[in-house]
């Protein structure tokens, strides 16, 4: 049975979670769409038994972080099972700048569990110190929109109390980007919305973990919470992740290109990009003038979220909790269309 070990992440992107390659089986694991099982077999029912179509998603996702990974119905739905096994009272560090919803949680287990929420900005050397002091590390890197870059190495590397987790969100850098498992975090999460799932067609999260410990908690907060993924959902997420390293390589091309060309742009006061990846985000004067350009665009779409193979861009300070961010600040997620169709689209809505 070939291993991701085996192979390059490109590879086991394309060859992961497929079932066995014996005579006559199908080449991709089919879709099931059951919630119960007939009894005496190993599955009862399908909110607390994985499908094979999770198992296989879970697989291939596993492989690409270095762990096992375990599906849930969306990114937050992940991202709460993870935050939701702190203790009343625990010490919870999290970056300036991160998703608001994981901002939202940890504001709810402040208020019904007296969690200490202590927020550092993401690039702050500080949060090396913090790991011996909190119990957990939340690191958002690249962070969700200024695009800051935490030492997720020097952080997950450092000295520890028993039983401190650092927890990355890797959703914006994505497995092919950085791989926080190898560097010594316990727990990975994805909003495999985003890049993973790349079509901006369904919503799907997962958690991926080294400790089988972690593991058996994970899956079992998923079924408590019937947080369960959809079956339909990880036939789409694994199709769209057999594309990830293509799709990543053609938006993060496309996007140091967008980089270069919008830092010599006379209407864009400042560019922010982390130097890999596919979110560029960029500030206009004001307010005003980024809604007319968010306005103005064809080729690309006035949406939110990312990762899909199609170029979207919003204000992100006219959403609720991004309050903080720079009023004209627009992020952009870049996809794969010909990148001089989306410079000709963006270059004509930041005329005047
Ligand atoms: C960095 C990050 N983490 C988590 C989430 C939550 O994921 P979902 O929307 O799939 O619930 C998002 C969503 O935008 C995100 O950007």
């Amino acid at each position: 049975m070939l291993r991701s070990e085996d192979v390059k992440p490109q590879t086991w992107a394309i060859v992961g979670g497929r079932p066995d390659g014996n005579p006559g089986a199908p080449l991709n694991t089919p879709l099931v769409p059951a919630s119960a099982f007939v009894l005496g077999g190993e599955r009862i029912y399908s909110r607390n038994e994985a499908t094979e179509g999770w198992e296989s998603f879970e697989a291939l996702v596993g492989g690409l972080e270095g762990g096992s990974a375990v599906a849930f119905a969306s990114g937050m739905a992940a991202c709460a099972a993870v935050l939701g096994r702190l203790p009343s009272g625990a010490h919870l560090v999290l970056g300036d700048d991160c998703y608001q919803g994981v901002a939202g949680l940890a504001q709810a287990g402040a208020r019904d569990h007296g969690w200490r929420v202590e927020r550092l900005p993401v690039a702050d050397p500080g949060w090396v110190a913090k790991a011996a002091e909190a119990d957990l590390l939340w690191v958002e890197s690249p962070s969700n929109p200024l695009l800051d870059v935490a030492d997720v190495a020097a952080i997950c590397g450092a000295p520890r109390r028993p039983g401190t987790r650092v927890v990355v969100d890797n959703t914006f850098a994505t497995p092919l980007g950085q791989q926080p498992l190898v560097l010594g975090a316990d727990v990975v999460v994805h909003s495999a919305t985003k890049f993973i799932g790349g079509h901006s067609d369904l919503l799907l999260g997962v958690a991926v973990t080294a400790d089988p410990d972690e593991l058996a908690l994970l899956r079992t907060a998923r079924g408590l919470n019937g947080a369960t993924p959809g079956t339909l959902e990880c036939f789409l997420a694994l199709r769209g992740a057999r594309t990830l390293p293509l799709r990543l390589a053609q938006a993060s091309a496309s996007a140091a290109q967008l980089v270069q060309r919008l830092g010599e742009h006379p209407a864009v006061h400042r560019v922010r990009y982390p130097g890999f990846g596919g979110v560029v985000s960029f500030e206009l004067a004001d307010a005003a003038a980024a809604d007319r350009a968010c306005r103005s665009v064809t080729v690309i779409r006035h949406a939110t979220s990312l990762g899909g193979v199609e170029t979207t861009m919003e204000r992100r300070n006219a959403q609720p909790g991004q309050e903080h961010i720079p009023a004209g600040l627009i992020r952009m997620s870049v996809g794969c269309e010909d990148i001089e169709d989306v410079w000709r689209d963006l270059e004509g809505a930041l005329r005047p």
